[in-house]
């Protein structure tokens, strides 16, 4: 890519869940686009590895952090501006799923309590500290959440799941309120269903193409192909460079238009 289109050019960078999935997507292009340096930070160590070193030592590294342990959070961001003197993005992306349906009659509270420690505290977590990093470094950053269409509409099954996703959207739009006044900006990327590791396991182990099929009808985009990472990522990068510099407080679904006919 040309210098002149690069759009995070010397930007330090930091993506959890960054092992897989919208993670790994929004590394590499986060790595294309002139980022000085991208931490991965995920609990998938050997897939870690291997996604830094494919995109090269040079640029991107692999950090071992447990979002739902907030010493491991403050770690992370301590050592990644130790090694690189600041940090200007931070992607809050790892999330998971239930393991059974968590319908509301059914809801299996530990299980509840299990996925808000990772997609609302451990959330909370990584906000936080990126957050102090850049007040305490004078950086005018940008902070992203992955939320999901789930933050928007109720479903079907998933309670817990739809709770987490609504809870990152108000988690996001307090934090812009409360950082506008350090030029730090807080944004939600909210996407509809895509093929990664998270769904195929939450629809039983279906292949991508399965996975695929079985979200597509709920599109109004048609011809286009299905969602894929990269097209979330793209939405990342947007609100992570100065193209957004105005845009706070934001939740961006990337739904294909799912949502208009909820
Ligand atoms: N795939 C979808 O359809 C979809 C749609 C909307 C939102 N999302 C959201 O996107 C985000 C990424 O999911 P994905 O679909 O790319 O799934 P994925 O499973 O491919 O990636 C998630 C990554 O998070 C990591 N992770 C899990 N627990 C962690 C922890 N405690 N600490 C650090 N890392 C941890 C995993 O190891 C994995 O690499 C999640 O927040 C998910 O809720 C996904």
């Amino acid at each position: 890519m040309s210098d002149s289109k690069k759009r995070l050019e010397g930007k330090v960078t930091v993506v959890t869940g960054g092992a897989s999935g919208i993670g790994e997507a929004t590394a590499r292009l986060f790595a294309s686009h002139g980022a000085r340096a991208v931490v991965i930070a995920d609990i998938q160590d050997a897939l870690g590895e291997q996604v830094a070193a494919s995109i090269g030592a040079e640029v991107c590294t692999f950090a071992r952090c447990d979002v739902t342990d907030e010493d491991q959070v403050e770690a992370l961001v301590r050592s990644t501006v130790q090694a690189h003197g600041r940090l200007d993005v931070m992607f809050c992306n790892a999330g998971v799923v239930s393991p059974s349906d968590q319908k509301i009659l059914d809801l299996e509270l530990s299980q509840f309590d299990r996925l808000m420690a990772l997609n609302v505290r451990g959330v909370a977590a990584c906000v936080k500290h990126a957050a102090r990093a850049m007040v305490e470094g004078r950086v005018r950053g940008s902070i992203l959440c992955t939320g999901s269409v789930s933050g928007s509409c109720g479903g079907v099954r998933r309670t817990d799941y739809h709770v987490s996703k609504h809870a990152v959207v108000g988690l996001v739009r307090s934090a812009s309120v409360q950082l506008g006044a350090h030029g730090i900006r807080v944004n939600c990327v909210s996407p509809y269903a895509l093929a990664t590791r998270l769904t195929s396991a939450s629809l039983g182990g279906m292949s991508a193409e399965e996975v695929e099929r079985y979200y597509e009808p709920a599109m109004v985009l048609k011809g286009g192909g299905m969602l894929k990472a990269g097209d979330v990522a793209e939405a990342v990068l947007f609100l992570a460079s100065d193209e957004s510099a105005f845009i706070t407080g934001h939740d961006l679904v990337v739904d294909g238009g799912f949502l208009l006919r909820r």
